[in-house]
């Protein structure tokens, strides 16, 4: 990559977005998402390149580790209050990771034990760890679908075997968009999938900011796209919440992921770089 010309801060390297639909065999001598989140998260699922570009953005921004910790956090909560409070059934989890604590469906069924969850990454390490998704509860059903964010209609048919969109579903966007490029038409995508689930779902997104520590994080995003195969995108707190046009923000709408109906759990000083929010569909 030396010699490249620098990308602006938190933006796209032109042309290094990788096409929809062109996934490839586990390549691990190229950091992953995937696998980068999963060493900042501890896990053992990261190889060299991939532990070589978390340490680089760590360097850059430290504040990373305890961002995608209070992200995993602001996830279980928010499946907590679509469960208990907006009395969602339905969760299509798109961008999964590698499992990790409270997972989407062992939230929910903990909740409502007949939720039923379908889980969508494009990550063959992902992939490998479906089984570890599937472990639903009896009443409830829980499926992976190997797929790309890119293409939303093959998603939705894959999804309505297992969720009835007649029914109100929640869509899923944890700590993704970021990897969703200008080109590839983030708000678009996003508004295709809402525009197949029915009046009462909901949309619970965050992503990656560029303006909580902005020279960090343009600094954390020159070094992770330099070295990794997603191109990230941060985005400000406006573009974050042109997520959410047409749908009604609940409250505390759009903060960061800490700041999102904090409970007892949340550990006092969490800080987090995310962007995050949960809204229904009118
Ligand atoms: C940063 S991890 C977030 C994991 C989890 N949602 C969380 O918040 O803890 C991003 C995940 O999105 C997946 N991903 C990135 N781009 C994707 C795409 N275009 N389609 C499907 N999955 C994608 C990656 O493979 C990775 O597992």
């Amino acid at each position: 990559m030396s010699g490249e010309k620098e990308p602006a801060a938190g933006a796209e390297r032109p042309g290094a977005s990788v096409p929809a639909g062109a996934r490839s065999a586990l390549d691990t001598t190229v950091a992953h998402s995937a696998r980068v989140h999963d060493y900042w998260l501890g896990g053992k699922d990261n190889f060299a390149a991939d532990r070589a570009a978390g340490d680089a953005v760590m360097e850059a921004y430290p504040g990373i580790v305890t961002s995608v910790r209070a992200n995993r956090a602001f996830l279980a909560r928010v499946v907590r209050f679509l469960a208990a409070e907006a009395g969602i059934r339905q969760f299509l989890d798109i961008g999964t990771g590698i499992p990790a604590s409270n997972n989407t469906h062992e939230v929910a069924q903990s909740v409502a034990p007949d939720s039923r969850v379908v889980y969508v990454d494009y990550d063959p390490v992902v992939l490998s760890h479906a089984r570890a998704l599937l472990t639903s509860s009896p009443e409830g059903v829980t499926n992976y679908i190997d797929a790309d964010l890119r293409e939303p209609s093959r998603i939705l048919h894959k999804a309505a075997r297992t969720l009835d969109f007649s029914q109100p579903v929640a869509v899923m966007l944890i700590a993704i968009m970021h990897l969703i490029v200008d080109a590839d038409d983030p708000y678009g995508k996003v508004a295709e999938l809402m525009a197949a689930v029915p009046p009462g779902s909901y949309l619970a997104l965050s992503q990656v900011a560029s303006d909580i520590e902005t020279e960090r994080m343009a600094e954390a995003a020159r070094r992770y796209n330099r070295l990794a195969h997603e191109t990230q995108r941060h985005r400000t707190h406006e573009e974050v919440t042109r997520f959410f046009d047409g749908l009604d923000l609940v409250q505390p709408g759009v903060v960061a992921a800490h700041e999102w109906r904090p409970g007892p759990q949340t550990v006092p000083g969490t800080r987090s770089g995310i962007w995050g929010g949960v809204a229904s569909k009118p």
